[in-house]
């Protein structure tokens, strides 16, 4: 029998993997409460920003393969596989919250009516698959065999087509081998999808020159995938998050030292990023991390530990050392323009937590506005894409969303660089350096070239 698939939950993940399920020659249902992204996807199209992604959805739609849906009796009973990719978000405790997990659970066991593979990639505590058997166990009445398989996701925002395609490992944590053999197959019929379409057509952020690198080097299909216990599997996710997380908060506070001593971060982590024990990447000071999953993941791993007893200090270092940049920025912002702030204006470029997304979950840049507000100062804020969703978040009398990088420059005091959009790093500053009230550059994200910037006459401090 050819499998059929449902994937609960039309996020980045569930969207993405839903998409080029069915673009592999997977029928797949695409199941969502949200009856507007429904229908959007109906259409065609994402209803969130992400490069590459509306091809891959128009194509699964015309060649009808991808089945958007509410409805999970209509879903559910024509399936063998079901993915579970629901948004797990951080109680004010930081625990995480598993409502939604749960929700989609009960009522995939409510519509099986015959075996059923239960695939967990939403990110959740460890023991979380456990805790959906034995809900299993209690609510299925029928006479029908339903395995749960934990498969994380590890694919980055602005870059997801490109990692789903091109997946670097694919971790199955399962107690049953057949149930595991199940969605390697459709991995690898993805991996043999993988390399007969032409990814140039999709040229964007995820398929670059360095995308071009990571191809030539990937390692053949069966050295990327482990098979793991399912709780080893679902720790994992969270640990390697935490992880990246850790090196990003160890990078900013070496940052810390430079400033103080005069050595350059630069350096100090290309330095030690040639030692293949520890790695040149995640290692990129600046305003920190943010978006939909490091703080909730330090946060939920925090909260795993306490419960079963670990003490993981270290952690709460990395969430204190990360809020702590905004402190930081606000000091540099006075180095270049004076200890008081009130009146200053000040342009805030980007304000996605990553470039290529609209995204602003948790966004450090949201956060560093809204100190900027607090200290008097007024803003002007530009991003390529995630103007909108910041409007829905944050307004104030003192902040202005501009429409271009010239807008948001005009009678500046100082120039932010918050996000590295490749807009503002190919930018030619030298156009509106006559415009700026101040000639000042913060880059927050170090992707401005120093020397060039400086020999037009700017003030110029990064990380
Ligand atoms: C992250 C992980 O990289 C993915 O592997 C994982 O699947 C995903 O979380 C998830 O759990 O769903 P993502 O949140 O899309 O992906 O973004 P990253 O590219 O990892 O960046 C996270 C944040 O760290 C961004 O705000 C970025 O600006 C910041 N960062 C990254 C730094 O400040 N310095 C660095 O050196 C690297």
């Amino acid at each position: 029998m050819q499998d059929i698939i449902s994937i609960v939950g039309t996020g980045f993940v569930g969207l993405t993997t839903a998409a080029v399920f069915a673009n592999a020659g997977y029928r797949t249902y695409t199941i969502d409460t949200d009856e507007n992204k429904i229908n959007t996807i109906k259409s065609g199209k994402s209803p969130f920003y992400e490069p590459g992604i509306d091809g891959f959805v128009e194509r699964a739609i015309t060649i009808g393969n991808l089945i958007p849906t509410t409805s999970y009796s209509e879903s559910i009973p024509n399936s063998n596989i079901v993915f579970i990719c629901v948004g797990t978000p951080s109680n004010e405790d930081g625990s995480v919250d598993l409502k939604y997990v749960f929700e989609s659970v009960s009522s995939i066991i409510e519509n099986a009516n015959s075996d059923l593979i239960i695939v967990q990639k939403s990110t959740v505590p460890v023991e979380t698959a456990r805790r959906l058997e034995k809900m299993i166990q209690e609510k299925n009445k029928k006479n029908i065999k339903i395995d749960v398989v934990s498969a994380p996701e590890f694919l980055r925002e602005a870059s997801a087509v490109f990692d789903t395609l091109f997946f670097d490992r694919l971790v199955v944590g399962a107690r049953n081998n057949e149930a595991a053999n199940k969605i390697i197959e459709i991995y690898k019929n993805v991996d043999s999808f993988s390399k007969v379409i032409n990814y140039e057509k999709f040229i964007d952020y995820a398929f670059n020159n360095t995308s071009k690198k990571y191809l030539d080097n990937l390692p053949l299909f069966e050295k990327r995938i482990l098979r793991t216990k399912v709780e080893s599997a679902e720790l994992l996710k969270v640990t390697a998050n935490s992880f990246l997380a850790m090196k990003i908060s160890f990078a900013n506070s070496i940052a810390r030292i430079c400033d103080e001593t005069g050595a350059i971060s630069k350096e100090v982590m290309d330095g030690i990023g040639m030692d293949s024990r520890i790695g040149r990447s995640f290692l990129y000071p600046g305003l920190g991390y943010s978006g939909g999953c490091f703080p909730k993941d330090v946060s939920g791993m925090i909260n795993t530990a306490n419960e079963y007893n670990v003490d993981f200090g270290i952690l709460e270092e990395v969430k204190k050392i990360n809020s702590g940049q905004i402190n930081i920025v606000v000091n540099k912002l006075k180095r270049l323009i004076g200890e008081n702030l009130e009146g200053k204006k000040i342009t805030v470029l980007g304000l996605s937590f990553k470039p290529g997304t609209s995204d602003i979950r948790k966004s450090q840049s949201i956060y560093l506005i809204k100190r900027l507000i607090k200290l008097g100062t007024i803003v002007n804020a530009f991003d390529p894409k995630a103007t909108d969703e910041a409007k829905k978040e944050f307004n104030d009398k003192n902040l202005n969303y501009m429409n271009s990088i010239e807008s948001a420059c005009q009678s500046s005091d100082c120039v932010v660089i918050a996000t590295e959009w490749n807009e503002f790093v190919n930018f030619d500053y030298n156009s509106i350096k006559e415009t700026l009230n101040n000639k000042n550059i913060l880059d927050c994200r170090n992707c401005l070239n120093k020397d060039k910037i400086t020999e037009s006459g700017f003030n110029y401090i990064g990380f």
